[in-house]
Order: C-alpha cells, then structure tokens, then sequence
C-alpha cells in the first residue's frame, strides 16, 4: 500500500495519554495522525476506567444517600428503589457523550483519527490493521506510543476472569444484578472505588488485602487508617495481611480459598461474584516492537530516559505503558510534555506535583510525600491536621469526617506534601498543588482569605497548625 502522510507526529493510542498528545500536537502546527483500535476514543480512562467508574460511584452515592441518610434532613421520601438498568444506562451514556466529544475535538483540530491497530514496520513506519477491513501503512518523522494498560492477571493464573461471576473493573461496571456477597481481592484504588459502589447498592462486601493497610502505594498511614474505619463503618468488610491463593467457580458460586500473609492460617470465603483487583500491567501486544528494537524492562514497560525517548531516536512514550503512576491526568501531562520536545526541544512533567485521588464518600486526596517517607529520607518536618468536624461548613452539610494534614518542612516551612481525607477532598487536592508548584510554605496558605463557610477553611487552617496554631481546634 502507499503510506498516508508523511506524518509530523503519529500517536499510537486515543487515550488520555494519546489524545492530549495528538490535540496538542495538531495545535502547534504538526501534521498529526492518531490510531486507536479500540472503534472509540478516550482509552480506558472514558472507556471502562475513570469516566464509567465515577458515574457509578456518584449515582450510587446518591441512591444510598436517598435510602439512608435524607430522614435526618428533614426530607422524607417514600418507595425508594433501584433501579440498575437504568443506573447503568446513565454510565453509558456519560461514556458515549464524552468519547464523541474526543472525535469532535479531534476534528476541529485537524487530527488524522486513524481506526485500527498499529503495528511497527520500521522506526518511520506503521501497519495497520483497520476495523473496517484491509490495511493502510502511515509514515512518521516521530512517533509517541501511548497504548497504556489493560488488568493484571492473577499472578499462576489461579483465577480465571469470566467477566460475569468473577470480574475485573471492566466486568464490576456492568453487573446485571446486585450480587448478595462479594469478594474483593486487592484494597487498592479499584477495589475501594468498585468496592463502595456495590456495597452501597446492597451487596455485602468483604475486600481482601495482601498487606497490612488499604490504599494502595503512596497513601500516608494515618490517612489509611482513618480510611478503613470510614468504610468498615458503611459496610465493607476488610481482611488485612491476607492473601488470596483461589477462587473456583460452583454453580452459582465462587469459593475463594485464603491464607494469611505469614502463611499460618487458612480460610475459605463465599461469594456470588468475585471482583479480581491486583493491579494493572503495560499494554504493548501487536505492536512488534522488535521490529524496530524498542527496549522494555522486567515489568513489560517501555522504557524511556526523562524526555519521554525510548531507545529508538524517533519513537517516545508516555503514559501507563511505561514508568510513573498509572493515573490519567499523568498521562496527559507527559503527551503534552513529549509533543512539547518533538516542536521545541523541551517540556516538562513535575512528578512530585501528580495528585492521587480515590473517589470514595469520603474522598482521599493526596500530593507530595507521606510522612513515612519523609521519616524515612531523614527529613525533619512540621504537621499541621485539621479535622472536617470542627469546619462549619462540614458540620452544617452534615457530612464531617475526616481531615486535612499538612506536612511542611521543619526549617522553612516549604510545603512538603498534602494528604486529605473528606468531602471533596478531589477537588480540595488542586489547591495543595499549585501550592506546591508555587514553591509556597504553609503560612503563605495561611495567610490567604478562604471563603466562610466553606470546606477549604479546613485547608487552611491545617496550615495553620502546621506553622503555627489553627482558631477553630
Ligand atoms: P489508555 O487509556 O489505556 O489508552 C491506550 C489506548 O491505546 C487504548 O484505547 C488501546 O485500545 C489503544 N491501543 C493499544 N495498543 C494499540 C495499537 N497497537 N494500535 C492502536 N491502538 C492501540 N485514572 C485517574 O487518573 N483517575 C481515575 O479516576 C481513574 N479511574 C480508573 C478506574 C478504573 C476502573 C481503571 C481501570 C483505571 C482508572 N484510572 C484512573 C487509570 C486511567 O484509566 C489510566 O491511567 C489512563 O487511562 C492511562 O492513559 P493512557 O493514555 O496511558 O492509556
Ligand atoms: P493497586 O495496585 O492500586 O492495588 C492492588 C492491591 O492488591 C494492592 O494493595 C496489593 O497489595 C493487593 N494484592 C495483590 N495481590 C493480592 C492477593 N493475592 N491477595 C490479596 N491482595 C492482593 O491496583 P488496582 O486497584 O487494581 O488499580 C490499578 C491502577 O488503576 C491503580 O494503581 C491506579 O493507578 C489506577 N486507578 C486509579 C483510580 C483513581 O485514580 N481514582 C481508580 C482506579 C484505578
């Protein structure tokens, strides 16, 4: 075939990573392409990550809400029921809206969109196969892969993943039915979020976890174990320092075998359905990489040096498919970053500044160091907390746990890290983080007027404390 192009940029991937890549790109004036197999754009994230799991966790935060807590409120309403299909059928069309919206934006910047799966014939040039049949070829000056993750399987494939009786996230946003007992392996970011969505629609929930304290990596302790209480209170049932060796399918249901970390006990758990949470891994099937000698590590990531180069001069890569935190806005960043190297020769990613958020009720939000860390680094530093029960705000909403901790560095003060469980605290998070892009010390927060009555006053007055005294605790 002949190639289409000659391309400036090709971006292999329509994720966050890839279609912030491919907009940016096209912005600065390069002759741009992106491909995507998937038949939408969005990746993951908008496809069967972030956008459909947060619709599911907003709805169903409103229908438990509606069920349990709107008496107290002086609100009554009689005859509240579920009514999943429909709950569903609003995540739907959440997803189609938003992934339509990509093509839009895609067209209005002059962005080849390409729909098929590429594959490497050389450094400069791309097969693909494309889902309405046949091939094309496209030939690129530069190219950035961006093909992102898909779920890890459990480690010695002792359990199968069906998508119906045992799933993974793709499976937990489309259950037909609420299942009556659920078992979750892994008290990561999937298993919370998925976790509180079925256990709010009136599954019974168990979350098993191979360490000691939930969260996943780079949670600060406190902050996880204020966490687990929140949600053991809500319902969700949790086995720490646990670890899950089977789980086999009988007849309507699943039996999951278990052994404590230390390996001395043993237990057997039942469930309908078995929610697998393990982690993910970097995605880079059908790309044949070897073709053109594209180096990836023991985890399967591509590697790259801190410009986004892999070890084939032209080629870049960003996103979950190589180093870093798996997380969506990390991944645009770095599209922007490594478009920015292609135009002009430099960009930048501050990785220190990459906000964590789980979208639980209440939230967590976390950026910086956790004080474990720093503990560890030798780094002496200040605390500052503020708890959501003594913020008026809060208290008026009725909606008062947890609280804001402000970590800031003993002799300057600087702003070190920032670790928020509560209401809001996803959006509170931003705040700590152009805090901390600003070079800024917790007095500067301090001393800056936050609205009365809002949630940010906890913000600030966990400042406070941090280099001083807060008025209000
Ligand atoms: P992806 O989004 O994985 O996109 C890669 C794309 O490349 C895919 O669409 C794939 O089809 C395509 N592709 C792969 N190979 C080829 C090929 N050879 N040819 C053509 N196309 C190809 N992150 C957050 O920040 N916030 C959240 O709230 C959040 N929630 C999540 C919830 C769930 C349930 C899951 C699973 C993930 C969640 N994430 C969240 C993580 C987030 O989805 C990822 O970090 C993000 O999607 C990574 O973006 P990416 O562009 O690197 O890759
Ligand atoms: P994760 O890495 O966050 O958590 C997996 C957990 O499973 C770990 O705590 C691990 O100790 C545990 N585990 C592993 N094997 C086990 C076993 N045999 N038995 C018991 N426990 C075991 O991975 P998760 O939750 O699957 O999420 C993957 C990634 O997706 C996240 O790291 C995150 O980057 C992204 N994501 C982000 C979201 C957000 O930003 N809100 C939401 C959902 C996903």
């Amino acid at each position: 075939a002949t190639p289409s192009g000659p391309y400036d940029a090709v971006i292999i991937g329509g994720g966050p990573g890839g279609y912030v890549a491919a907009i940016k790109a096209a912005q600065l004036g390069l002759k741009t392409a992106c491909i995507e197999k998937r038949g939408s754009l969005g990746g993951t994230c908008l496809n069967v990550g972030c956008i459909p799991s947060k619709a599911m966790l907003n709805n169903s935060h409103i229908y438990h809400q509606t069920k349990h807590d709107l008496q107290k409120r002086g609100i009554d309403v009689a005859g509240v029921s579920l009514n999943l299909p429909q709950m569903l059928l609003a995540k739907e069309q959440s997803v189609v809206g938003l992934t339509k919206g990509i093509e839009m934006l895609f067209k209005q910047n002059k962005v080849d969109y390409i729909k098929g799966s590429a594959s490497f014939v050389s450094a400069t040039r791309i097969a693909v196969q494309l889902n309405d049949g046949g091939s094309t070829e496209v030939e690129a000056k530069n190219v950035i892969i961006a093909t992102g993750s898909e779920v890890a399987p459990f480690p010695g494939g002792a359990i199968e993943i069906d998508e119906k009786q045992i799933v993974s996230s793709t499976g937990a946003l489309e259950l037909q039915k609420v299942p009556e007992k659920m078992v979750v392996i892994g008290g990561g970011i999937i298993g919370l979020e998925m976790g509180s969505v079925w256990s709010r629609l009136g599954a019974e929930v168990t979350v098993v976890e191979f360490l000691g304290a939930i969260g996943g990596a780079g949670i600060d302790e406190e902050v996880a174990k204020q966490f687990q209480k929140i949600l053991a209170k809500q319902g969700i049932k949790f086995k720490l320092n646990t670890k899950v060796l089977s789980a086999d399918k009988h007849g309507e249901n699943v039996i999951i075998q278990t052994e404590s970390a230390k390996g001395d006990k043993q237990e057997t758990l039942e469930a309908n359905v078995v929610l697998v949470a393990v982690g993910r891994r970097p995605y880079t099937e059908g790309l044949n990489l070897e073709a053109v000698g594209i180096e990836k590590d023991s985890k399967g990531r591509i590697v790259i040096d801190d410009q986004f180069n892999t070890s084939v001069k032209n080629i870049k890569c960003i996103g979950d498919v190589t180093f870093g935190p798996m997380l969506a806005h990390k991944a645009e960043e770095e599209g922007i970053a490594a478009v920015e190297y292609i135009n002009a020769g430099h960009g930048h990613v501050n990785y220190n500044g990459i906000p964590s958020v789980v979208y639980t009720h209440p939230e967590v939000a976390w950026v910086g160091k956790t004080e474990q860390e720093l503990k560890a680094a030798g780094v002496k530093y200040n605390i500052g907390k503020f708890p959501f029960a003594a913020n008026s705000r809060a208290k008026t909403n009725q909606d008062s746990e947890g609280f804001v901790k402000f970590i800031s560095e003993k002799e300057t003060d600087r702003i070190l890290g920032v670790h928020i469980i509560g209401p809001n605290a996803g959006e509170m998070v931003s705040e700590a983080v152009l805090a901390m892009e600003y070079g800024a010390s917790s007095e500067d927060i301090a001393r800056t007027t936050h609205a009365h009555p809002t949630l940010s006053e906890a913000f600030k007055e966990a400042a406070m404390a941090a280099y001083g005294k807060a008025i209000h605790f």
